[in-house]
């Protein structure tokens, strides 16, 4: 089976040019002006930019988390993805307490089963002992590269500095990665009992007492014991000014340190969780929304590579039934925001806006993130022998974000009445086609697991 994509323009992190792309199977064979090789299927891309599918590093799809899961399982979320432009998503399975690493990751292959596109798994260690460190290494072996740890949230994820110490030598020596939630949740949690018991149980108030600062602490923090166990280290769902300029440091000094944020710290700000009544509750997830004065700076880190990808981070809780836990007290809101449908149009509105290069944006989306995790150079890019991941985008095509039409299960948009520029028409992965023209095309089960190889300097 053979696809050409005709007429298009091809972007990829590096070159834009005008040329053709023949698809071979399930790979991306030629590329090519004005290619006259015969297909079984030809794709009129003309006008359209023709880029690489987008890797999202961090879902949470079917995540028990804050007494409730995550509403958007394998099946409703890689189908989101899909027709937001997102082809690859790297999910994070979950050590329980008590158990070792591997009933874990197996509770998360059955639920990849579902899969509507390709994906790959970090592991979140909850707790660090000899013999999580010892599965940690057969896990590397097995494609799963990459470990969370979390400096928040005491009693449900959160690990001392010993444990992340000793995490970290081992991923040293075995050529994993170590992802971090960086908030100092020690001080967090002392402060939100405060307001709790002073009466201030807002939504608002979740964001108060988890200050930027704290995070900045925490991303500091990271790098030191990174540097003194020799590993490299990535800050997932960096929020703020403070958290960056930590990562700078770290970076100016030449160490391994990376960072992404996510579209909600870039578009979003702690006035939305200050909405009225329980409206804040729609913008609950931590680290927190930020002032927005922060965005500025968020903007500049992608643009000058501080920060090295964008991913969603997506954690979607309906607004009836789910984040009403929390009516009354903020804390009982389960932390999380839809987005992965939204990441790569989101970001594309960057372009528009003249804060990042239509190269950098497919870097931030795409080769970046696949390169970052281990999933290049099959993911990420448009080149001879990569997956035909391949999104057809239509820059000038106007629409408006709403819960009305997008394709996540959840009830709610952050971005409602949003109006912005760029549809992806044409979805294909390794050459399949999963979207096309609002249709979608994909089945469940046909998402792969994909292993990743050990960490690289990107
Ligand atoms: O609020 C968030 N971020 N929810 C998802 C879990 C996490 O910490 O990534
Ligand atoms: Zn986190
Ligand atoms: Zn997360």
């Amino acid at each position: 089976m053979k696809t050409l994509i005709k007429n298009g323009t091809v972007v990829t992190a590096t070159e834009t040019t005008r040329a053709d792309v023949l698809v071979d199977d399930e790979q991306v064979a030629l590329i090519g002006l004005s290619l006259d090789a015969t297909a079984d299927t030809t794709i009129d891309a003309t006008g359209s930019y023709v880029m690489p599918g987008g890797v999202d590093v961090h879902t949470h799809f079917d995540l028990p988390f804050g007494g409730s899961f995550c509403s958007d399982d394998f099946a409703t979320g890689t189908r989101a993805a899909a027709f937001g432009g997102t082809t690859t998503c790297v999910d994070f399975a979950v050590q329980d307490y008590g158990e070792p690493l591997r009933p874990g990751l197996e509770r998360w292959f059955e639920k990849g089963e579902k899969a509507q596109t390709d994906y790959g798994l970090h592991m979140i260690v909850r707790e660090v002992n000899e013999r999580t460190l010892n599965e940690m290494d057969r896990l590397v072996d097995e494609g799963i590269t990459s470990f969370k740890l979390f400096m928040a949230y005491p009693g449900v994820f959160m690990n001392d500095d010993a444990s992340i110490f000793k995490a970290m030598q081992r991923a040293a020596d075995s050529g994993a990665l170590i992802l971090m939630h960086a908030e100092n949740g020690g001080p967090i949690d002392v402060l939100f009992q405060q307001y709790l018991a002073n009466g201030k149980t807002e939504p608002k108030y979740h964001g108060v007492t988890r200050p930027a600062s704290m995070e900045g602490e925490a991303v500091h923090r990271v790098f030191k014991l990174a540097e003194l166990a020799g590993c490299p280290a990535y800050i997932v769902h960096l929020s703020s000014r403070d958290a960056l300029d930590a990562v700078k440091e770290a970076r100016d000094r030449g160490l391994p340190a990376y960072a992404e944020t996510c579209p909600q710290y870039l578009f979003l700000s702690d006035d939305d969780m200050a909405r009225p009544g329980f409206e804040g509750a729609k913008f609950v997830c931590s680290p927190p929304l930020r002032p927005k004065d922060h965005q500025a700076d968020l903007w500049s880190g992608l643009a000058t590579g501080d920060l090295m990808a964008v991913s969603t981070d997506h954690a979607p809780f309906n607004y009836k039934g789910q984040k009403d836990l929390g009516v009354g007290n903020f804390a009982k809101i389960p932390n999380g925001l839809p987005s992965v449908e939204d990441r790569f149009t989101l970001l594309f509105q960057g372009v528009l806006e003249g804060r990042l290069s239509l190269n950098r944006f497919v870097d931030l989306v795409a080769t970046a993130p696949a390169k970052m995790m281990g999933l290049s150079p099959r993911k990420g890019t448009i080149a001879p022998g990569s997956d035909a991941d391949i999104v057809v985008f239509d820059p000038t095509h106007e629409r408006t974000l709403s819960a009305e039409t997008h394709h996540m299960n959840v009830d709610y948009s952050c971005y409602e009445g949003l109006p912005v520029k760029g549809l992806p028409k044409v979805v294909l992965q390794r050459g399949h086609v999963l979207v096309e023209n609002g249709e979608w095309r994909g089945r469940e089960g046909a998402g792969r697991f994909i292993p990743r190889t050990r960490f690289a300097v990107p």
